[in-house]
């Protein structure tokens, strides 16, 4: 029976997760597979992580990992591009084959660390990066491999989706339910990862590749996060009968032209997606042979994401000792990306803050039509104590440019009290 030898760096949730698995399930495991997994050695900074059944394994420097030649298969679960990527470059020139969940180090140096894969004859395997427990590499780099992919659309943060969440189950604002996230652990430590979307471009990114076969630079994916979105607006766009969701989304425009976003969107209650509650994640994809198909899953979390890399070490194991295994990724539909979103037309959810007195709607209305946006539906909300009334719209599909210009002549009405605030709506 052939033994698989793995080294782990990095011991955090998911590395823990990932020992604890091999710990009590190698049997199974091996039953299952027909292949034996043996957890060599462990590289952990932080001494102190690690539990006394695996000191042993325990190296002090991370090349006593990647350089050691009874190693067949380094997990890399530190996170982060520096050191990482030096580390995963050292583990494939050692003719390592490597597994990571590094969702931010794949959307920069994807390009880079496959190259240097495939130049040294070996594999890099990520399932972990997008959707954590959920099978969407495997199945967009295999079970749909027939399908030209339409679309994707993403739920791709979990705490985003957390936060929206109990926004809306507990009316409350924005700070308090990030400090409820916070208190749960959901927060990256940057927050900024999961509040201005960049977590979801990264995941989008990789996706992309995978969909249509090019990393798109990050700066190429037009990205707001969910900062902006106030309680009020998510209880007014479900009176609408509308959720409003931090959505991924890519959408081929054209043969050659790729829409690539990441923003809150306001998605129909009865869309799948708008189901999606707390910090689960799920993905929804168009495939021209398949049509529609979600997955939907925990994103994250120390077993749902060990799953992930418990499948990647098991493919990995197959192609351990053959002296020749291509990375099959790079296709290329030398797509090319719709760098601005000014161009593209959506259907607007927007709210204006005004002085409650005859001729407002009016004025408003006039410079809408100005900039040729329709309004399919208009309500103003009782004003109580404030000296201000919301004013909310549902508009037609209009041209993004026309509605940021139209926006910024309204916010200059001397009736207008504070900055409009306007979401898409996706369908
Ligand atoms: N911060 C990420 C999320 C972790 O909230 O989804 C999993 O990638």
């Amino acid at each position: 029976m052939k033994t698989v030898n793995i080294g782990l760096i990095g011991f955090g949730t998911i590395g823990s997760g990932v020992a604890e698995y091999l710990l009590k399930n190698a049997s199974e495991l091996r039953g299952k597979t027909g292949f034996n997994f043996k957890l060599l050695k462990i590289a952990e900074k932080d001494r102190k992580k690690i539990p006394a059944k695996y000191r042993n394994l325990l190296v002090s420097g991370v090349e006593k990992v990647t350089n050691d030649s009874d190693i067949d298969v380094v997990i890399e679960l530190i996170g982060g591009i520096n050191p990482a990527k030096s580390y995963i470059i050292s583990a494939l020139k050692n003719k390592k084959h490597v597994i990571t969940a590094n969702k931010a180090l794949l959307a920069e140096y994807g390009e880079l660390l496959f190259k240097i894969a495939k130049e040294e004859n070996v594999l890099l395997k990520f399932e972990a990066s997008v959707g954590g427990g959920i099978p969407i590499i495997s199945s967009l780099k295999n079970s749909l491999i027939a399908n030209k992919i339409e679309s994707i659309l993403g739920i791709v943060n979990g705490t985003s989706n957390y936060i929206l969440t109990i926004m809306e189950e507990e009316c409350i604002p924005m700070e308090r339910a990030l400090a409820i996230a916070r208190s749960k652990g959901y927060v990256e430590k940057n927050p900024r990862l999961d509040l201005e979307g960049i977590d979801s471009a990264h995941k989008l990114a990789i996706l992309i590749k995978l969909a249509y076969g090019f990393t798109p630079k990050l700066s190429r994916i037009y990205r707001e996060g969910i900062s902006y979105i106030s309680d009020l607006d998510i209880r007014y766009a479900l009176e609408s009968g509308y959720r409003i969701k931090l959505l991924a989304i890519a959408k081929k425009k054209s043969k050659d032209t790729i829409e690539m976003r990441v923003h809150p969107a306001l998605l129909p209650i009865t869309h799948m997606l708008s189901s999606v509650r707390g910090v689960f994640n799920a993905i929804y994809i168009k495939g021209n042979l398949v049509g529609e198909v979600v997955f939907y899953g925990q994103g994250a979390g120390k077993m749902p994401t060990t799953s992930a890399v418990i499948a990647d070490m098991v493919e990995l194991a197959q192609y351990v000792g053959n002296r020749s295994c291509i990375q099959r990724e790079s296709f290329s539909l030398k797509s090319q990306m719709l760098g601005n979103i000014k161009d593209l037309s959506f259907r607007y959810y927007v709210r204006f803050m005004a002085v409650d007195k005859p001729g407002v709607l009016a004025k408003i209305s006039g410079i809408l039509g100005a900039y040729d946006i329709g309004i399919a539906s208009v309500t103003q909300k009782e004003r109580g104590l404030a000296k201000s009334v919301p004013i909310v719209m549902m508009t037609h599909e209009a041209n993004e440019m026309s509605m940021k210009k139209a926006l910024e002549r309204i916010e200059r009405l001397k009736v207008i009290t504070d900055k409009p605030v306007y979401i898409r709506v996706e369908t």
